[in-house]
């Protein structure tokens, strides 16, 4: 049995969507996380994820290891007792802590073959729950919007804790996507910033509140399709993100260099502090814009609509 899942962005809103207020997340579907579960021969639980240089048998793994939570977790609810010999593979091409989702990605991708293989269909709802157990061992505490997306492959406004909503994009429209290749930890972004907010709860709340409604504003105009006039709001968002420390120079620089070769608009996507930057696009200036994103330090550059 074999289930795939895609990597992400977060169009707006990131951060602040841990502290109630809404975000646009998209699936990027040039990128994803894959999982095949077969019978093995072999006793025992045997994993297999080169991207990890993960090669053991499920006993062996530390108990918080969140490949081994996966299974634990599943197992247990779906009651499974005594454990199968299973052969897992797990094979991804989205970039581990940049911001693009890869950690829930492979969640769902492993919870969906193995409750496939042992015979019980999830729905998106209950794969989504699983998944959102594991992003807490990631992130220490997710608003769920990762694998939220991931799970449903389609755009999503996300507020935490209300019914999933899958937005409308009334017209297509291209982002570049540049990774700085700086890897960092979303859980220590999402920790400094609570610290910022414990230290002054006022100010950061007013922060978290203009971040809202310029994702709020995304929408509209998303749904409405005048989606060239996401550009500013990106920008804005963006300054927003610095002022809550979680840019960093390199991420700077590829924004800067976006904005300077023609995008409309572009900002730090995800958990910052390195991972990728987000830049939107008119189609004509798509090359342009993915050119100058490479010889300003891209490690690579990605492509893709939202539709
Ligand atoms: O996984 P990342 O790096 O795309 O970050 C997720 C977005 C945050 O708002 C920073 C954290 C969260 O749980 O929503």
């Amino acid at each position: 049995m074999k289930a795939s899942a895609p990597g992400k962005i977060i169009l707006f809103g990131e951060h602040a969507v841990v502290y109630g207020r809404p975000a646009l997340a998209a699936p990027v579907t040039q990128i994803h996380a894959e999982a095949e579960v077969s019978d093995s021969a072999q006793a025992g639980i045997w994993i297999d994820a080169p991207n990890v240089e993960l090669h053991a048998e499920l006993n062996t793994l530390a108990p918080d290891d969140p490949l081994a939570t996966v299974i634990h977790n599943l197992f247990f609810q779906l009651g499974i007792d005594p454990f199968p010999s299973l052969k897992i593979s797990i094979r991804s091409t989205i970039p581990v802590a940049s911001g693009l989702g890869s950690g829930a990605s492979v969640s769902v991708a492993l919870i969906r073959a193995c409750s496939g293989h042992l015979g019980h269909e999830l729905t998106d709802e209950e794969v989504n729950a699983f998944a959102y157990e594991i992003e807490k061992l990631h992130h220490g505490t997710p608003s769920g919007i990762d694998n939220t997306v991931v799970t449903y492959a389609k755009p999503v406004y996300f507020i935490k804790g209300r019914p999933i909503e899958i937005f409308r994009v009334g017209r297509p429209f291209t982002i570049v996507i540049g990774d700085t290749g700086i890897s960092a930890p979303t859980k220590e972004s999402v920790r400094d910033v609570r610290k910022l907010w414990d230290a002054d709860r006022e100010k950061w709340e007013g922060v978290f509140d203009r971040v809202g409604e310029i994702a709020a504003k995304a929408k509209t105009l998303i749904e409405n399709g005048t989606w060239p006039e996401l550009g500013p709001l990106m920008s804005q968002n963006h300054t927003l993100l610095q002022e809550m420390t979680v840019s960093s120079p390199e991420i700077d620089k590829l924004v800067k260099a976006a904005e300077k070769s023609g995008a409309l608009g572009a900002k730090l996507s995800g958990g910052g502090r390195g991972g990728n930057v987000i830049a939107l696009v008119e189609p004509e200036r798509t090359e342009a814009v993915a050119n100058t994103l490479k010889e300003s330090g891209a490690q690579r550059v990605i492509i893709t609509m939202i539709e």
